[in-house]
Formats: C-alpha cells, sequence, structure tokens
C-alpha cells in the first residue's frame, strides 16, 4: 500500500502535493517521488528514504501549478531508486504513479511488452507501459481506459500525458481515490486528509471509474467511456487531529486524547440512559443467531472484547476472524449470520474483500470504524462512528479504547440489560486521566527498566488476556522487542522454555476469579529466572505491584489497561530513540492482500 497525491491549480503545486504526501506518510514510507510540470515538460525526483529526503531533493526554482506524488510501502520489488515512483514510459510520454497490486503484471509483461524495457521491479511500470502501448493506436483517455480492462487487482493510478500537458487523469480500483475541488484548484488524494485546508467539497470515485481533471473541471466515466454523475460532498476535517500539537509525537497525543474520545462517544450514544442507536441494526443483531466480528490488528484485538460483551450480556454466540483467514476459507456458516467489521481506517483489504463475498451473500454488514466515509462504510448496511477523529500514529492507541467502548454500548442496546454502562465509561474516561498524570513516572521506569531485554511476555486470563495481546502488538510494533502474549496457563506448555534470568514477564490482573492463578503462574516464570511486574486493579492489588490501576467496571479493564502498555510501549521505543509514529517495515492502512 502507498499514498498518492495530485494537483493541479493556480498555486504551487510542489507545496501542495508535499504537504499532502506528508500526511500520507502513514501508508508507507519506503520511498517517495513527484513529478512536476516544467513548461511544457514534467520534471521528476525521487529516491528512497522518507518525505523529508525527498523534499530536500526536490527541485524548488521553477513555476509549477501541476503534480503527481507518492509515497511507498513497498510491494513489488526493493526499497530502492529504480523501485519508486512516479514510473516513466519507455519512449517517456507517460508517468504514473500508483497505489495497489496487480494480480497478472507478468501476464501482461509476457504477452504485450516483450519489445518493452524495464528499469524497476514494479508491477505498476507494466501499467505505464500498458498505456502507451495502446496511445500508438488510440487517444490517451482510451488507451487507459483499455489497459484498465485488462488489469487485475487493485489499483488507484494518477497518470499524467505530455502530449496533454494541462490534464491529470486518475483512475481507480478497489483502493480509495478522492478528488477534492477548491477555489484554487483540484487535488486528488488517497485519503481526504491529504487535501489542502481549503478544500470544501471532494468525491470519492468509485470503482472501475476514470477521472479527467484539465482546466479546473472533473469528468468521470465509466470503462466503456460513458460520463458518470459526480457527487460531491461536503468536507469538514478536525484540524486539531491531524497536527502535532505540543506533543513530539503523534502516538503520545493520541493516547492522551483516549478520555476525550471516550466522552465524545457517550455523548454521542447515550441521551440520558437511553441507548441511541439504530433501531433497525438492535433488530437486526437480535434476529441472528450468531455474530461474526471480522478485522485485522488492532481492530481484531478489540474485537475479542466484542465477543466477550456479546456473549456475556447477550447471550448470541460470537467469533472473531481474522480478516485474511476469510479471504480463503469458508467456514461453516449457522442459519442467520450477522457480520461486524471493525476497521479504524475502513480500508484495509482483508476486510473489504470479506465484506464484499458476505454482503453478495445477501448476510447483514455492520462496521465499527473511525472513517465513516470509508469504502467499508460506504458497503455497509449500518455504520457505527467510534467518534476517535483522525488517528495519525502507525501503531493505533484511542481506535481499540473507541472500538470497545461502541461495542460494549451496542451489546448494551441489543441486550436491553440495565447496566450503568454511561457511569462505567465515564468512570473510565477519568481513570485514564488518572493514569496519564500519575502513573507516568511509575511507567517510564518499568520501560526504563525493560528497554534492554531481548524479549518480553505479556501474561493474563480471561478479558486480561485479550488486553496483554494488544500489549503486546504495541510493544512489538514500535520497540522492535520480540513481545508474546500468552494465556497464563498456556505458558508452561512449551514456552516458559525460553525464560531466561531476567526476562521480563508482565502480568495483567484486573479480574477477581483469575487473580490468584496468573500470580501463581507468574511465580513459576519468575522461579525459572523471569523478572515479574504486575500491572493491577487497585481492588485486588498487593502493594508491591508495579502499576496499580484505579478501579473500574470488571468488564471494562481492558480500556484502562491497555493504556498502560500503550505507554509503556511508548517510553520503550523513546528511550531507544525508535521512530514513534513511523516504526519501521509497517504502515497505518493495509490496502494490499
Ligand atoms: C495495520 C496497522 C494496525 C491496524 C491494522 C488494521 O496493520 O498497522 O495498526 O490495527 O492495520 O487496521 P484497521 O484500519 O482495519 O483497523
Amino acid at each position: 500500500m502507498c499514498g498518492i497525491v495530485g494537483y493541479v491549480g493556480s498555486l504551487d503545486a510542489r507545496t501542495i502535493v508535499l504537504d499532502g504526501l506528508k500526511k500520507l506518510e502513514y501508508r508507507g514510507y519506503d520511498s517517495s517521488g513527484i513529478a512536476l510540470r516544467c513548461n511544457n515538460d514534467f520534471k521528476i525526483f525521487k529516491d528512497k528514504g522518507r518525505i523529508a529526503h525527498l523534499c530536500e531533493i526536490t527541485d524548488y526554482s521553477f513555476k509549477t501549478n501541476m503534480g503527481i506524488a507518492h509515497t511507498r510501502w513497498a510491494t513489488h520489488g526493493m526499497v530502492n531508486y529504480e523501485n519508486s515512483h512516479p514510473h516513466i514510459s519507455n519512449n517517456k510520454r507517460f508517468i504514473l504513479v500508483h497505489n495497489g497490486i496487480i494480480e497478472n503484471y507478468r501476464k501482461l509483461k509476457i504477452d504485450y511488452l516483450s519489445d518493452y524495457s524495464f528499469y524497476s521491479e514494479t508491477d505498476s511500470e507494466v501499467i505505464v507501459n500498458l498505456i502507451e502501448f495502446y496511445s500508438k493506436k488510440m487517444s490517451a483517455e482510451q488507451a487507459i481506459r483499455k489497459a484498465m480492462s485488462m488489469l487485475e487487482g487493485s489499483y488507484a493510478l494518477l497518470i499524467l500525458d505530455k502530449e496533454n500537458m494541462d490534464t491529470i487523469y486518475c483512475v481507480k480500483n478497489k483502493t480509495p481515490l478522492n478528488i477534492g475541488v477548491s477555489n484554487d484548484g483540484i487535488t486528488i488524494a488517497s485519503d481526504i486528509i491529504a487535501f489542502p485546508s481549503n478544500v470544501n467539497k471532494f468525491l470519492s470515485l468509485d470503482d472501475q471509474r476514470f477521472a479527467i481533471i484539465k482546466n479546473n473541471n472533473v469528468k468521470i466515466f465509466d470503462l466503456m467511456g460513458f460520463e458518470v454523475e459526480a457527487n460531491y460532498k461536503e468536507l469538514k476535517l478536525d484540524e486539531y487531529s491531524i497536527s502535532k500539537g505540543n506533543y513530539e509525537h503523534y502516538m503520545l497525543k493520541e493516547i492522551e486524547e483516549q478520555p476525550d474520545v471516550i466522552r465524545r462517544i457517550i455523548t454521542k450514544y447515550f441521551d440520558n440512559e437511553n441507548v441511541l442507536i439504530d433501531k433497525n441494526l438492535i433488530e437486526a443483531i437480535k434476529n441472528s443467531d450468531k455474530i461474526n466480528f471480522v478485522a485485522c490488528g488492532t481492530s481484531l484485538y478489540a474485537s475479542f472484547m466484542g465477543k466477550y460483551f456479546f456473549e456475556k450480556l447477550c447471550g448470541i454466540p460470537t467469533e472473531c476472524f481474522i480478516a485474511s483467514e476469510l479471504v480463503y476459507s469458508n467456514p461453516l456458516m449457522t442459519k442467520k449470520p450477522i457480520f461486524i467489521f471493525v476497521s479504524q481506517s475502513g480500508e484495509t483489504l482483508d476486510c473489504i474483500t470479506v465484506m464484499k463475498k458476505y454482503k453478495d451473500l445477501g448476510y447483514k454488514i455492520v462496521s465499527i470504524t473511525n472513517s465513516v466515509e470509508s469504502t467499508m462504510a460506504y458497503f455497509s448496511d449500518f455504520i457505527l462512528d467510534i467518534c476517535a477523529n483522525t488517528e495519525v500514529s502507525v501503531a493505533s492507541t484511542k481506535s481499540y479504547t473507541a472500538s470497545i467502548a461502541v461495542m460494549s454500548i451496542l451489546a448494551k442496546a441489543v441486550s436491553n440489560q440495565k447496566t450503568n454502562l454511561k457511569n462505567n465509561l465515564n468512570r473510565v474516561s477519568l481513570v485514564i486521566e488518572n493514569i496519564i498524570q500519575d502513573l507516568k513516572p511509575l511507567i517510564k521506569d518499568m520501560a526504563s527498566k525493560i528497554k534492554d531485554s531481548n524479549a518480553i511476555f505479556y501474561i493474563g486470563r480471561g478479558i486480561d488476556y485479550w488486553a496483554c495481546d494488544e500489549g503486546a502488538l504495541k510493544l512489538k510494533e514500535i520497540s522492535y522487542i520480540n513481545t508474546e502474549s500468552y494465556s497464563s496457563g498456556e505458558l508452561k506448555h512449551g514456552t516458559i522454555a525460553l525464560i531466561e534470568k531476567g526476562t521480563p514477564v508482565i502480568a495483567i490482573v484486573t479480574q477477581e476469579g483469575t487473580n490468584s492463578i496468573v500470580r501463581s503462574n507468574l511465580e513459576e516464570a519468575i522461579s525459572r529466572g523471569a523478572k515479574g511486574y504486575v500491572i493491577s486493579l487497585e481492588s485486588l492489588a498487593y502493594s508491591k505491584d508495579d502499576i496499580i490501576i484505579p478501579n473500574v467496571a470488571h468488564y471494562l479493564t481492558p480500556l484502562v489497561s491497555v493504556v498502560v502498555c500503550q505507554m509503556l510501549a511508548y517510553y520503550v521505543a523513546l528511550y531507544k530513540n525508535n521512530d514513534i509514529d513511523r516504526p519501521k517495515n509497517l504502515a497505518k492502512s493495509v490496502t494490499v492482500e
């Protein structure tokens, strides 16, 4: 997955696309590049490395009102100059940036482009040459449409043509592309956060659409070349969310936003004690015989809490599926399942693929997402906004707690039980504040003790185990320490062999029923040389515990214990001087399979 941005208008295109690209860096940051119009030619600057480097190598000496740019997360070929975008066709007529994966690029290369030279290992270079190949027999527009009809896979493309110097061609299939309009020009971007602040309306291109941007005008066509209506929406961007404020890193800012996010969710979904959720959604869940959660990464770990809520509160059997597993497997379905997809971005390709598959089979689809304008939201019968505002840090934090809070409210609405959920969530927001303000020194101290470890284990049982999963993921993502989460009872069935002198084993204990057994399991690890740490809830705490969290309702404890884990990961990464918001090898939105 990658990020692309383009601009044509009356302002300096270089500034607009580079600014936009910086906001898209979450989509990948292995290499980056830009093509800018310079009189009757295009100049290309590209290299491996981050956008800050691209800004350094870009020439600022000429006027330019048109450009396209790309930030890459390598899928085909190494991270190097040759594989960086933009790519250029053999006769140098067409220039292209691409986000997505072309599955049949090898076949296209052999069948149509055997006379062509290739300078990169990318599938993208095949597209630009395929367009050139057809342009010898037809117009640029026709050649692009012809090439599109032959591509299998996902693609968002911006294309420049030296014979149509005033035009940006845009193409979209299965990977997002948005066109924003402002008084000075038109911006195209993988994500609307890359738009300049004066864009006031935008449209998201549908799959298999082709747009021509020329003379401050946008025309959209289908694959046959018939013009289709452009449906614009008003754009409202939350500027605070996409700025770092006074923080050194987005991750810390987003961790500390969590109390506000929880309060926003309460305001949105409660009217006094009544839950404000679409009655049709509640009925659809009540009428189902099984809930299937589908998600990836942090959203998957949040889904496990959804399973807990729906089984405990509503008595509905619930299963959590890894989206990428469901793409190829066909597990047995019950008679009336409902699918709940959890996704911060709403653009994770594995989720979208599964969503389309089960939607086509006629099942009801719900999305719990932070992006109500996303592709997943578009395909859903019901959408629940997690109200977290833009999350920029690649390591997800506020989306985890926000998704769980929304799931708890949905489960309450379905169960119709008289729980004290609203007050309990309010209490969660206060306790998170307390962790951020008062427990920070203790968490930093613990981070300094574990920062040089080669391996770390989190252990817990039940819902503490699920919080451990997310805690371990945070440490892996940004500290690069091999951290595993284990159900504490399972540790002794093999993994305990990995415990060495001083290996940190962190136990999360917030549940009365499992408090002593998890502590016993920790002792077993300590007897084999581990350095034990305990994160506990006040009501169950021993005085020697390392981090003691003020009490919250027993069924909401992952919302607070995870904040300790997030901060622990943050400070370990800070001590190690790692790139916290842009960890190596990762991208925030995974739009490839
Ligand atoms: C990527 C990100 C993770 C995220 C996962 C799912 O792997 O690095 O932080 O949890 O995608 O993303 P989603 O947007 O679907 O929640």
